[in-house]
C-alpha cells in the first residue's frame, strides 16, 4: 500500500509508521523534525519518503504534498497538547492547540482527499477526551471533539467516493506528549500496543477505533449519562 502519516517523527505516529514500513508498505512519513524522521529512513531507505513541512501552514502542506499521487491510506495524526487554567484562560494557549490539531488537519485534507484511491481510507487522530468534558482540557478536549465531529461527517460525504474514515480514540499512550503530564494515567499503553490495535481497526474498515477497552468504554459510558451525573462522577473520579 502507500500510506501517508503525519506526526511521524515520535510516538503513536512514529510506531505506526515503522510497524508499515516493516510490513514492507512504502511510507509517506510527515514531521517538522527531519532528524526523527531520518531513523526510518535509515532503517527502510526505499520504502520510506520524508515529507518535512508544518501541518499548521496551508502553504507548506501545499509544497510538500500537492505532488503526490494515489494513497491507499492516510492517518492524518500530527497533534499537540496543552492545558488550560480556566480561571486564568488563556486564548493564545486554545489557540496554538486548535491551529495545529484542527487547522493543520483540514489543511493536509485539502490536498489529500483527492489523492486517496477509491476503497482507500482516511484516519483522523483524535482522543476519547473528545467523549466527554475533561477539567483542563478545554483546548485539547476541544480540538479532538471537532476532529470527532469532522471524521463522522467525513464518512458520510465520502462514502460516495467510496473512501472509509476512521476516527481514532486512545486513551492514555506512552509517549513524549503524555510524558509531560503530572497527572495519574490510568490504564496507559504503549506505542506498540496502540499501532496494532490502530492497524487492525484500519484493517477492518472501523469507524471508530478506541482502546484500551476498559478505559475508553468508561469514558464512552460517563459521557452518555446526564450531564449533572457526569459531572459528579469526573470530579470524583477523573478529575486532577
Ligand atoms: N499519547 C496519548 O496518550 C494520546 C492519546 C490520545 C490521542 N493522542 C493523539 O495522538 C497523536 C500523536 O500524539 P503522540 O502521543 O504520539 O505525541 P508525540 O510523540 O508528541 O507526537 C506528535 C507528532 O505530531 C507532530 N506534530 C506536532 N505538531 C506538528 C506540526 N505543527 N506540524 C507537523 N507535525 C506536527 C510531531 O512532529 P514534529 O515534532 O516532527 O513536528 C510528532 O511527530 C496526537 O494527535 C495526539 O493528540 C495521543
Amino acid at each position: 500500500m502507500n500510506i501517508l502519516i503525519t506526526g511521524a517523527s515520535s510516538g503513536i505516529g512514529k510506531q505506526l509508521a515503522s510497524d508499515y514500513l516493516a510490513d514492507g508498505h512504502r511510507v509517506f512519513c510527515c514531521g517538522r523534525n527531519l532528524q526523527a524522521l531520518e531513523e526510518l529512513k535509515q532503517q527502510h531507505p526505499d520504502s520510506a519518503i520524508l515529507l518535512n513541512f508544518d501541518v499548521a501552514s496551508l502553504e507548506d502542506c501545499g509544497e510538500s504534498l500537492s505532488s503526490l499521487q494515489s494513497l491507499d491510506l492516510v492517518i492524518l495524526n500530527a497533534g499537540t497538547c496543552e492545558y488550560i487554567d480556566a480561571e486564568n484562560f488563556d486564548a493564545k494557549t486554545f489557540s496554538r492547540v486548535i491551529r495545529i490539531n484542527v487547522e493543520g488537519t483540514a489543511n493536509c485534507l485539502e490536498y489529500l482527499i483527492p489523492m486517496i484511491k477509491a476503497g482507500g481510507t482516511l484516519a483522523l487522530m483524535g482522543s476519547s477526551s473528545s467523549f466527554l468534558p475533561l477539567p483542563r482540557a478545554e483546548a485539547y478536549g476541544a480540538s479532538k471533539a471537532a476532529i470527532e465531529y469532522l471524521a463522522r461527517t467525513l464518512s458520510i460525504s465520502l462514502k460516495p467516493s467510496d473512501i472509509n474514515v476512521s476516527y481514532i480514540a486512545p486513551g492514555f499512550v506512552e509517549t513524549p506528549l503524555t510524558e509531560r503530564n503530572d497527572f495519574p494515567m490510568p490504564m496507559q499503553v504503549d506505542v506498540i500496543f496502540a499501532s496494532s490495535k490502530i492497524r487492525k481497526g484500519l484493517e477492518n474498515s472501523k469507524e471508530l477505533i478506541h482502546f484500551p477497552g476498559k478505559f475508553t468504554w468508561i469514558l464512552k459510558i460517563i459521557g452518555i449519562l446526564p450531564n449533572r451525573i457526569q459531572q459528579f462522577l469526573i470530579t470524583k473520579t477523573l478529575a486532577y
